[in-house]
């Protein structure tokens, strides 16, 4: 017998579920250290893309065992994950001895632990287009158990609008995250879109704020590593080891495409977007993509 989907609730004001709030206490008195390495996204935005880069990038050449047996869910462990099922993040992280430790996390600044603010520790936010992680963020909710029924396409595409998904606003969480690292120079803030534009300028960039240099083979053999068909392929990231995920219904590494919003949504579902869309980011300086 299937357990039941999860429901949301208002924390704090912010759209929330139990497998994210359920070990609250002891995410918010997370001891962070000073080498550990933040990626932070709204959900659906790149995370796993991300994290895979940096996972390469750290222990790419020093541990390559590492990629072959360790799924990526572990490498980066997601620092919230509250299920009882299994182990939390909070113990997962914990428990690790490599450094530095890389944790993922779709947290709104709000949320944030303070000590990765008192360890002035490193992070890496990444955006994506609103409408692309709406789209992806729908597909998701359709193969993965743990998450609440996405229901049909326009009624998701209404509550997306309204915030009312697991972590709350697409709005707010880029605008706060942008406005947070207009003060602090140890947020990277970048897009989905740029590393799909360009990789080698992206993990570049990456690179140049990590303090990191990879040789020239290293970063070629990254890139060849980090391509769509080839994560898709590779068991230890596309997530074919989560039980909760049907990736019959859709798979994890679904499409990876910009713009792919343009085969879901409706001419008066994009209307409505965009005024939504021009409302909420009217003071805000980020443009995420031109195609918006
Ligand atoms: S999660 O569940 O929030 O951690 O998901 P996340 O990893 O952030 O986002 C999943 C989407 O990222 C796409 N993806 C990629 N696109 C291009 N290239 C590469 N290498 C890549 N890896 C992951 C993935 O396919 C999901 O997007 P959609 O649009 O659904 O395909």
């Amino acid at each position: 017998e299937q357990p039941p989907r999860p429901t949301t609730f208002d924390f704090h004001g912010v759209c929330m579920t139990e497998i994210v709030t359920g070990n609250w206490d002891n995410v918010q008195d997370f001891k962070a250290r000073p080498d550990d390495v933040l990626i932070v996204t709204y959900p659906k935005a790149g995370t796993t893309w991300v994290s895979y880069i940096l996972d390469l990038l750290y222990f790419g050449t020093v541990d390559p065992d590492r990629q072959t047996s360790i799924p990526i869910n572990k490498r980066v462990p997601f620092l919230e994950m509250a299920k009882r099922t299994l182990p939390t993040g909070t113990e997962t992280l914990n428990q690790l001895t490599t450094t530095p430790r890389l944790i993922k996390s779709h947290l709104p600044v709000q949320f944030v632990p303070k000590s990765f603010w008192e360890q002035r520790c490193k992070i890496v936010y990444v955006a994506r287009n609103a409408k692309d992680c709406a789209v992806s963020y729908f597909h998701f909710g359709r193969m993965n158990k743990s998450q609440p029924d996405p229901g049909d396409w326009n009624s998701y595409l209404e509550k997306y609008m309204e915030g009312q998904v697991i972590y709350g606003s697409w709005f707010e969480h880029v605008i706060n995250w942008w406005d947070k690292k207009q003060t602090c120079s140890n947020i990277h803030y970048m897009s989905y879109e740029d590393l799909s534009q360009d990789l080698g300028r992206e993990v570049d960039r990456l690179c140049a704020f990590l303090g990191l240099s990879p040789s020239a083979e290293e970063k070629e053999n990254l890139k060849a590593a980090v391509k769509f068909d080839s994560m898709k392929e590779n068991k230890m990231v596309n997530y074919s080891t989560v039980p909760s995920m049907d990736q019959k219904v859709s798979p994890f590494l679904r499409k990876g495409k910009v713009a792919d919003w343009k085969n879901h949504f409706t001419v008066a579902q994009n209307e409505k977007f965009d005024e939504v869309y021009k409302q909420k980011m009217k003071n805000c300086t980020l443009k995420i993509c031109s195609e918006i």
